[in-house]
């Protein structure tokens, strides 16, 4: 940004100094194009004094034109990434309970929540990817994955790494998502899972989050929550059946 701003000083003096009215204007978008006065100075023999300016001006208008173009190829990229994610994320056009690959889902959630991981914080993924699909309800642990990445990415302050993690235990499959934050004092653990329990401001945190989270684990998927901590290492694993309950709650699908 430092260099741009040089740049456009230069650029600027130098129009300036032509004749070139606005020329302050116009040198943003001519620094972005990678124009240089040397080459501007070509252009202004070529053309002559006397046309340097709308030479100029058209060729900032082209150069803006052409950057917009490229954002907007991104930002059409970027939008299609997310339906992607959203409909993977939502589940809307699946069964709901039907085999489901857990980092098809993760990394769904991922993107979904790309805009509320800050930059700080690195993301890791350690996944078996031998793992086989699970039956399971793909957007009810999509919520399971937001509320234990969301209370992660609060514990880390904005800076740390978060891990997700896959493996595979005899007939249970274990998420682990691991955060690098303050981790959950002791005399905070027995009551994390209690509804409305926060430890967050008023406004911040409604506590339902791991209440929410452990009905869908355990009392519909009837896998099992853990969770390990001390400061700098957190980690929720969330065990689920590799194969269907014959007891599979059913009349619980909606
Ligand atoms: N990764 C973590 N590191 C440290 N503390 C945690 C972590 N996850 C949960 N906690 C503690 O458990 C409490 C309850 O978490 P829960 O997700 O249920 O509610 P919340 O995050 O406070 O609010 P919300 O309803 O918005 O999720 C938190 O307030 C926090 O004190
Ligand atoms: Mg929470």
């Amino acid at each position: 940004a430092l260099a741009a701003a040089d740049a456009e000083d230069v650029i600027g003096d130098w129009l300036d100094e032509q004749g070139v009215s606005s020329a302050w204007d116009l040198a943003p978008a001519l620094v972005a194009g990678g124009i240089e006065v040397p080459w501007l100075a070509t252009v202004a023999d070529a053309v002559g004094a006397e046309h340097l300016e709308s030479a100029v001006r058209w060729l900032a208008y082209t150069i803006d034109a052409e950057l917009l173009m490229g954002e907007i190829d991104d930002a059409v990229t970027r939008v299609s990434d997310l339906v992607g994610a959203a409909k993977q994320y939502s589940q809307l056009d699946r069964a709901p309970q039907q085999p489901v690959d857990v980092h098809t889902l993760l990394d769904a959630t991922l993107t979904m929540l790309r805009a509320k991981i800050p930059a700080e914080v690195r993301v890791v993924k350690e996944y078996d990817r031998d793992l086989p699909p699970i039956p399971a309800f793909g957007a009810e642990l999509n919520q399971v994955w937001t509320n234990l990445i969301d209370n992660a990415v609060y514990a880390m302050g904005g800076r740390g790494t978060l891990t997700l993690r896959t493996w595979g235990e005899v007939d249970r499959l274990v998420v682990e998502i691991g955060d690098t934050g303050s981790g959950i004092p002791d005399e905070v653990r027995p009551r994390i899972f209690e509804p409305f329990f926060s430890t967050k401001a008023v406004g911040e945190g409604t506590g339902l989050g791991l209440d929410i989270s452990y009905r869908i684990v355990v009392n519909k998927h009837h896998g099992d929550i853990r969770v390990e901590s001390r400061p700098g290492d957190t980690r929720f694993q969330i065990c689920l059946p590799m194969t269907a309950d014959p007891e599979w709650d059913t009349s619980a699908s909606r």
